[in-house]
């Protein structure tokens, strides 16, 4: 991105206001974490519940310090192995870090984003830092997805300005995100006695974290969604079309369609390819595919929940994927989508 745009976006987040940004995982709507005021638009912007905390975009490994503290050896040695990636860190807080962005608990998510144009952005801004001295966190810009609360993720600046229209004041195109789906959310947060717990699942999977650093994830159970709302994709009507949708097995999607059309209703249906590499007609009758990989799934998923919520159908039938594993994290969105929707 030319600098010159680089350079307005910062000025605009000094001076607290809101820029949405493109990383690899979903679009961010950024804001000055060290400013309460900025983070503040950014609950307003999205009608948001303020007990929610946001994740904290750092440039690098090297500013943690300033937003997290008890940082244990395993966040140094998985910000080594994973960043810039998708996966947040769940840690203790720092001082001085606002509790706007915390939601008032004594943690923070913090992430380094992959995206070229967010790491950009994220230099500058941390390169425009005013006089070191006020002893606020800096290089921090507090992003969570530039959805409305409740609504799919965007993953194009298209669907950020659909999504906030004139709420946000600026919107770096970087365009689509090549992951898709929201980071992997990992608390580090419960001292040396407890192992990783894993909040949210996303690209970076337990196992990958198993292999690189021989430590074991915690999966959470369904007991966790009985805890304070700490995860807000933990509530049921998150990552939502407006229209129902219904989850089905592939052996009974064709009995679905069929059974629609006899009942009169129109549908659409979101199915995966059978093979790798395979194409298809990208939305036929009403048919959305999606590539048979889960990597390639979940980059095509939110925007193809949005391409059918536009048809004006009064229901959504949706192809079921493989629970665990590398698709764990898509069938989690996948779930959530049907909960939301209420069919
Ligand atoms: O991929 C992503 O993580 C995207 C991009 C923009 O980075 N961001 C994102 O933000 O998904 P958001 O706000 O939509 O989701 C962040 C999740 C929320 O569910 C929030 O509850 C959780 O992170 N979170 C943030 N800080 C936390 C904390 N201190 N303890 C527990 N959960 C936290
Ligand atoms: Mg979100």
């Amino acid at each position: 991105m030319d600098s010159a745009t680089i350079a307005r976006a910062v000025e605009l987040l000094r001076a607290g206001r809101l820029v949405a940004l493109p990383t690899e995982t979903v679009y961010g709507l950024g804001a000055d974490a060290a400013n309460p005021e900025a983070v503040a638009r950014i609950f307003a912007a999205k009608g948001r519940p303020a007990d929610h905390p946001l994740i904290v975009h750092l440039p690098g490994a090297a500013w943690l310090e300033q937003w997290a503290r008890e940082i244990p050896p395993l966040a140094w040695e998985l910000a080594e192995d994973f960043w810039p990636g998708p996966l947040t860190l769940i840690l203790k807080r720092a001082p001085g870090v606002p509790d706007a962005v915390t939601g008032g608990q004594d943690t923070v998510g913090v992430r380094v984003p992959a995206h070229p144009l967010a790491l950009q952005l994220l230099r500058a801004f941390a390169a425009s830092e005013p006089a070191p001295g006020t002893g606020k966190p800096g290089g921090g810009l507090a992003a969570p997805s530039a959805n409305r609360f409740g609504r799919i993720s965007p993953t194009s600046a298209e669907h950020v300005r659909a999504e906030l229209g004139d709420a946000v004041d600026f919107v770096l195109d970087g365009g689509a995100c090549p992951v898709g789906i929201e980071s992997t959310i990992l608390d580090l947060s419960r001292g040396p006695d407890f192992p990783p717990r894993l909040l949210r699942p996303g690209a970076i999977t337990p196992e990958m974290i198993l292999r690189t650093t021989g430590v074991e994830v915690e999966v959470a159970g369904k007991a966790a969604t009985t805890d304070a709302p700490r995860v807000s994709g933990s509530l049921s009507a998150h990552y939502a079309p407006r229209t129902p949708l219904r989850l089905l097995a592939a052996s009974e999607v064709d009995a679905a369609i069929g059974e629609a059309a006899r009942a009169g209703r129109s549908i659409a249906v979101l199915r995966r390819l059978p093979e790798a590499g395979q194409t298809a007609e990208l939305l036929s009758l009403h048919t959305r595919w999606l590539p048979a990989d889960a990597e390639g799934f979940a980059r095509e998923l939110y925007a193809a929940l949005r391409e059918v919520d536009a048809l004006g159908v009064s229901l959504i039938l949706a192809e079921a994927v493989p629970a665990a594993g590398e698709w764990a994290a898509v069938a989690d969105r996948l779930r959530r989508a049907a909960c939301g929707a209420g069919a």
